[in-house]
């Protein structure tokens, strides 16, 4: 069943952090599994849009927090975000046949999660220590 396993090397060792990126993991879960359930149009599309705000949020707190701190990898960082939203932005768009698009979801935001935690995420909270 498709699905996104927290895995240890997601962590970026700060712990508040960890439970916000978790969130987002049970968040893209919960839409796929609206998906594979073929619930109705409206119950999906409320998955996808908690999905996306708590996305947005997310990558706006961590937008700040490098403007604040003059981080020097923002720019990079912060293009991985969009490129994220984009391809979260045309999953939505594409029509829905339950597990193709569950299986599609969960691959697009797993391979995404997997390369920028361990790239981006985890050299910004090194970087700003324990917050
Ligand atoms: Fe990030
Ligand atoms: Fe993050």
């Amino acid at each position: 069943m498709p699905g996104i396993k927290w895995k240890p090397e997601y962590s970026v060792g700060d712990p508040g952090i960890d439970a916000e990126h978790r969130e987002l993991v049970d968040l893209v879960n919960t839409a796929a599994a609206a998906l594979l359930a073929h619930q109705p149009d409206d119950d999906i599309q409320s998955a996808f849009g908690d999905l996306l705000r708590a996305i947005t949020a997310h990558f706006a707190l961590e937008e700040r927090q490098m403007r604040e701190t003059r981080y020097d990898q923002l720019q990079p960082h912060k293009d991985d975000h969009e490129r994220l939203l984009d391809s979260l932005r045309d999953l939505m768009d594409e029509p829905r046949d339950g597990e193709t698009a569950a299986q599609a979801l969960t691959e697009a935001l797993e391979e995404w999660f997997a390369g920028h935690f361990r790239v981006h995420d985890s050299r910004l909270h090194r970087k700003l220590g324990p917050h």
